[in-house]
């Protein structure tokens, strides 16, 4: 056993099921084990190194800003958090930005965002009603929307929440793409509604058109925020910049963090003009969020995602990669194929799915199993043809023999 792995079996807190490999180096669509050894990445750290390892506008626009300012708390302005706000909000909801440093913390920040609202509206209303009368949160059955205990109380997976219980009150739970089911629950007293556009821990589901629309709908009629968690889903994953725009629906506030700073941490809450000043001054907060070198890092990621044929190139990979998986398909050796653009997934006929990440990485290449049935792809965006021929090859052997 390498020492870097015997190191954190005895000192890192066994949280993940790990593959049995160290990485020293990263480049492009490729990691590097201490021997050397090069393996394809179609893992891309889940969705974050989405440009590839160590790309190189990202690693100079944080070296720079590294080596001129790295953090000053947020007592103070600084300018890379601000034209990172000004970009995000001129690219999707037109509002104001609150910076965080992971998705948990960006659907925290959403939900706090969503009660404060509740309370102010209900105030508001001056009928009687009080700012406890309008806060419950609709989520979806399958969804993932991280670990803390807000968000684990937003993450409908009973087995995820069971060892921590009692939960947050108030969230409530709906399935997916149940337009009646979410009629039923959707009244005056509920501030949010929040899911993911395509659910991608749950095993890369993209949600119906119409429930979609419908939820805008229902939101609407009862004074609900709209909230999207795109923190998987967001910044040209499924070959838009954002998942929403597939759908032409507009969240009220939407979640992201993943690949913003090109592999830094960040975790950013985006609300529409309506919402932006909802959360005033003393009401959240995070030492870390927003500091100068993820938000020049964020600068750099989004000046490469919206260079021009840049989505359009990510969306015909995802259409390639997928029509190789359909043959895959056709041919008996995968159930289903599912995802917009480069986040896919295909459900296996037998459930060994883990025993396939694990021949994909004896063959060098990194594969993520979401489920004993299903094998997610996250390529880096900037993967290449050959590339994603290499993985569909590799599956085709594997579930043959
Ligand atoms: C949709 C979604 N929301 C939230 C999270 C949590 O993000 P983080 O692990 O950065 O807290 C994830 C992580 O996989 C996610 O996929």
């Amino acid at each position: 056993m390498s020492d870097i792995i015997e190191q954190y079996e005895k000192y890192v807190m066994p949280t993940y099921g790990r593959q049995q490999v160290a990485f020293v180096r990263g480049n492009g669509c490729y990691l590097y084990d201490e021997e050397g050894n090069a393996y394809l990445d179609f893992v891309s750290g889940l969705s974050i190194n989405n440009l590839g390892h160590c790309h190189p506008a990202v690693v100079k626009a944080a070296q720079a800003q590294l080596a001129e300012l790295i953090h000053t708390c947020n007592l103070y302005y600084t300018r890379p958090g601000g034209e990172l706000a000004q970009r995000i909000s001129e690219l999707s909801l037109g509002g104001k930005v609150f910076f965080s440093n992971s998705g948990a913390e960006a659907n925290e920040c959403a939900i706090k965002l969503a009660r404060k609202y509740g309370r102010d509206f209900a105030a508001a209303a001056g009928n009687g009603v009080t700012g406890d009368d309008k806060h419950r949160i609709i989520t979806l059955e399958n969804g993932f929307h991280g670990r803390t205990m807000g968000t684990l109380s937003a993450t409908a997976q009973p087995a995820k929440q069971e060892p921590f219980k009692p939960l947050l009150p108030g969230f409530m739970y709906v399935p997916p793409n149940d337009i009646n089911a979410l009629k039923t629950v959707t009244d005056g007293g509920v501030c949010a509604i929040i899911f993911e556009l395509v659910q991608g821990e749950g095993g890369v589901y993209p949600l119906d058109q119409e429930y979609v629309e419908a939820a805008r709908k229902l939101a609407d009629e009862h004074h609900a925020l709209l909230i999207f968690d795109e923190v998987q889903s967001g910044l040209g994953r499924t070959g838009e910049l954002f998942a929403y725009e597939h759908y032409g629906v507009k969240p009220d506030v939407m979640a992201l963090a993943k690949s913003l700073a090109g592999a830094l941490p960040i975790g950013a809450t985006v609300a529409a003009p309506a919402y932006s000043d909802v959360l005033g001054p003393g009401m959240h907060g995070s030492t870390f969020g927003g500091g100068p070198v993820p938000c020049a890092a964020g600068l750099a990621v989004l000046n490469e995602l919206t260079a021009p044929d840049f989505l359009t190139s990510v969306q015909a990979k995802g259409d390639y990669m997928r029509s190789l998986l359909e043959k895959l398909k056709a041919d008996g050796l995968v159930t289903e194929v599912r995802g917009l653009g480069l986040m896919l997934a295909v459900d296996l006929p037998e459930p060994n799915a883990a025993a396939v990440v694990a021949a994909a990485l004896e063959q060098k290449i990194l594969l993520n199993n979401t489920s004993e049935n299903t094998v997610r792809f996250l390529p880096p965006l900037v993967v290449e043809e050959g590339m994603i021929e290499q993985v569909v090859e590799f599956l085709q052997t594997a579930l043959s023999s």
